[in-house]
């Protein structure tokens, strides 16, 4: 039996321990958090975090070898192997502002696992980090003659599938010293993994590569969205479908179909971040072409979400003071509550800039958005959780999370409810256009001519 500790209970420590202790019950897994409201909602019937598949799991384990707790000093004493899964964000003063990430939270932790530790302790780093972070990890905890290896296991998950993708990841990746204690340490969690994760699919490089890879992992996908993104816009103005040049060109195995989704943009904790912190590192090796390179996905995503407003205002008559404005959704993305970087944030405070009266709507994240995101604004936007209601006296309607209902809702109903002329704003492309366009809607899709009701080229949009 191992002592095993998550410091850390947000979205990735929570879900991935809990998948972890209901695998291995003869482990005893424990998960801490200096937030008091987090643990006591993890130790509830009320979790702190919406996530398909979740509650089940937690209950499976929880009070059996699953635990919560605040008392971390204790933890990290009794712990054998401890994972970091602490926040990593953007750091937002001194140099690297704005691109670096801020790992203060990371380096507290690992004082704080010096302090409290008698004996030798493998600690994993869970959380996202520059490449090379293990090294700066090693000097401080190997500082007062206890020997601890540390290792790199980056995380995968994706939000909304965080359970699935933990039960059946795509791969495992853990990175370790090429020393024989480094490798004891490395084939340690590996057997933690092996519970259920088929071996092959365990994979096993040096430190740097382990860290490196999850970096480049988000890069790459983000760079996908963005490029399609790309295209979209080219579609716009050449009368061509991004949805069909996405089939056509996904269909081809070395490109592959998914992530093509052409979108307001991509949002979520994530993406944004990692690949600042790549583009940072790059600037720091003194490679600039490099850094330029990657941080175009990013210019990208916010050129996209900027356009969609663009598009929202040009073709409501180059106005939308007063107006009132349904945004169906704030989570980033469909099955998760969390609206980190969401662009229906930035697409909410443009239309606020532009004074239009924003209704906001979602199942699972409004919540967080009026709490947390658009706290500074809140006063001014209204947030009503029934679809309809916020549709009611409508001028236009905009889809900002692709959430199955959006797809299924009574389109009708909420057109005979609107002010007219309605517009819909399709910003994850879930709708059925062309029934919209029969209902008597103006629909705007991302990547797609316009379908509207006015005589050709009235109202061209052309920002
Ligand atoms: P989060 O903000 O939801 O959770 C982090 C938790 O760490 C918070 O609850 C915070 O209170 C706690 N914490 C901070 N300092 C602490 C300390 N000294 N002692 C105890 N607890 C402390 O963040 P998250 O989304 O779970 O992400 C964590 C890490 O995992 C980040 O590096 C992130 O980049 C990475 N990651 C996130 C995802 C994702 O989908 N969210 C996926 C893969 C990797
Ligand atoms: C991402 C990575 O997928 C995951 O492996 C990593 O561990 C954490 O970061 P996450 O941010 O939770 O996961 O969700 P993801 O499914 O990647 O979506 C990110 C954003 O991109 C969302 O806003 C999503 O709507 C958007 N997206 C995704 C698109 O706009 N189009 C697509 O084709 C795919």
């Amino acid at each position: 039996m191992a002592n095993i500790l998550c410091i850390g209970a947000g979205y990735v420590g929570g879900p991935t321990m809990s998948v972890i202790a209901k695998n291995c019950p003869e482990h005893r897994v424990t998960v801490v958090d200096i937030n008091e409201d987090r643990i006591n909602a993890w130790q509830s019937d009320n979790l702190p975090i919406y996530e398909p598949g979740l509650d089940e799991v937690v209950k499976a384990a929880r009070g059996r070898n699953l635990f919560f707790s605040t008392d971390v000093n204790r933890h990290i004493a009794e712990a054998d192997i401890i994972f970091v899964s602490v926040n990593t964000p953007t750091k937002t003063f001194g140099q690297g502002a704005g691109k670096a990430a801020d790992l203060q939270y990371w380096e507290k932790t690992a004082r704080q696992i010096l302090e409290h530790s008698d004996r030798a302790k493998i600690v994993v780093e869970k959380s996202t980090l520059p490449v090379r972070t293990a090294a700066a990890m090693e000097r401080i905890l190997n500082s007062n003659g206890i020997k601890f290896d540390v290792l790199s296991n980056p995380e995968f998950l994706a939000e909304g599938t965080a359970i699935e993708d933990m039960n059946s990841p795509d791969r495992v990746l853990i990175g370790g010293r090429e020393t024989s204690s480094g490798q004891k340490a490395v084939q340690a969690l590996v057997d933690i993994y092996a519970h259920w994760v088929p071996r092959e699919r365990i994979i096993t490089t040096n430190l740097w590569s382990s860290e490196l890879s999850k970096l480049v992992a988000n890069a790459f996908l983000a760079q996908r969205v963005s490029s399609i993104n790309a295209i979209a816009n080219l579609c716009e103005k050449t009368e061509a479908d991004v949805n069909e040049v996405a089939y056509a060109i996904g269909l081809d195995s070395r490109i592959g179909s998914r992530f093509l989704r052409a979108s307001v943009g991509f949002g979520g904790s994530c993406f944004k971040k990692d690949i600042l912190n790549l583009v940072y590192l790059c600037e720091y090796y003194n490679l600039p072409e490099v850094a330029a390179y990657w941080e175009q996905v990013v210019t990208m995503n916010e050129y996209q979400q900027l356009r969609f407003v663009s598009r929202m205002v040009s073709s409501m008559f180059n106005t939308v003071a007063g107006k009132r404005i349904a945004l169906l959704g704030v989570a980033f993305k469909a099955n998760t509550g969390d609206t980190r970087e969401s662009p229906a944030l930035s697409v909410c405070r443009s239309l606020l800039e532009e004074h239009a009266n924003v209704v906001l709507t979602d199942p699972y994240a409004l919540d967080n958005a009026r709490q947390y995101d658009l706290a500074d604004v809140a006063d001014r936007i209204e947030f009503e959780p029934d679809v309809y209601e916020a549709a009611k006296g409508a001028h236009a309607l905009a889809i900002m999370t692709e959430w199955d209902q959006y797809a299924k809702l009574d389109y009708e109903r909420i057109f005979n409810s609107m002010v007219k002329p309605a517009f819909i704003f399709d910003g994850r492309n879930i709708l059925n256009h062309r029934e919209l366009h029969q209902m008597g809607f103006n629909v705007y899709a991302i990547g797609k001519p316009p379908l509207t009701n006015f005589p050709a080229d009235t109202f061209e949009f052309d920002e």
